[in-house]
């Protein structure tokens, strides 16, 4: 099944730093690199690369530890953050592809990645961009182009209480709504941890696990300044936090805290790892 999202969201937001949203450091994303233990790859796809920063990550962590870079192919939807990828991956003779993860084919030439082509697939911040109803087409489609033995490390927000999920769900919609990435407003989903861990297991992978648990560290003025045009700020700021006020039972658990005119939100985050069998 194909699924045909509109492109305008990420198209629209054009250059943005997705880890200074999320509040991420350079240790949290170095643990991504020691679980992909580049020294033992050859080929590795960044999937939903946005502008490719993780694989550009990647590829200097190779060069400071003296670590021949595998082969990396970066995989993303958006056509101007594909663009932004090719740039900033030109160094690293990087394969840049313009498509879709659920089919891993090509949005121009409409060539498909074999199956069995890559030691690793990493993907950041990225599966809650997927529609619930194709969530296990996601991890089946990454499934299929891992070889046997290779490894999926999902860095993600993976909440245990559905209530905090669907509360966080809301807020997000109006973001997305005053971000106009209309398609995300309608279409994002938050994972439980069951969800998650079951569409891996039905998917085939093994060894499904945690291997860092986080929290996502989301403050409210990067939000306005990243997502918001500066004619609609102050208002789509005040709507964004007017939604975290109407999510009880994050407050009630400390995961949203105002200070004057600027809230943090910590979101429960997992990197999580699932191994495709030897056989
Ligand atoms: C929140 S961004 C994260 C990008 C990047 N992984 C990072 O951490 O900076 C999610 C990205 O997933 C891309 N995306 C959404 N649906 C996709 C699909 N079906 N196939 C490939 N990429 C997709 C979006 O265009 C967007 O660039």
């Amino acid at each position: 099944m194909v699924l045909l999202q509109e492109d305008r969201g990420f198209d629209l937001v054009g250059k943005y730093d997705q880890d200074a949203i999320n509040g991420f450091d350079s240790q949290l994303i170095n643990q991504i690199f020691r679980l992909l233990e580049p020294e033992k790859a050859e080929t590795v796809l960044d999937a939903m690369a946005g502008d490719g920063n993780l694989a550009h990550g990647l590829y200097q962590y190779c060069v400071t530890h003296k670590i021949d870079c595998p082969k990396l192919v970066v995989l993303e939807y958006s056509q101007v953050q594909t663009k932004f990828a090719s740039n900033k991956l030109a160094q690293a003779n990087a394969e840049v592809i313009w498509g879709d993860v659920l089919t891993m084919t090509s949005r121009d030439s409409h060539i498909r990645i074999p199956d069995n082509s890559f030691d690793r697939v990493m993907i950041k911040s990225s599966n809650h961009e997927i529609p619930r109803s194709y969530q296990l087409e996601l991890y089946r489609s990454i499934y299929r182009v891992l070889k046997p033995g290779g490894l999926f490390i999902n860095l993600g927000m993976l909440f245990d209480d559905p209530q905090e999920r669907d509360e966080l769900r809301e807020i997000a919609r109006v973001k997305d709504t005053y971000a106009g990435m209309d398609d995300l407003a309608k279409n994002r989903h938050f994972l439980t941890r069951e969800e998650l861990y079951g569409w891996l297991t039905t998917s085939g992978f093994v060894n499904v696990k945690c291997e860092q648990a986080f929290n996502y560290r989301i403050n409210s003025s990067i939000v306005a300044q990243q997502y918001f045009s500066e004619e609609q700020r102050l208002q789509a700021d005040l709507e964004h936090q007017a939604a975290q006020v109407r999510a009880y039972r994050m407050r009630l658990n400390g995961r949203i805290q105002f200070d004057r005119n600027v809230s943090l939100m910590l979101c429960p985050g997992e990197i999580t790892t699932a191994r495709k069998p030897l056989v």
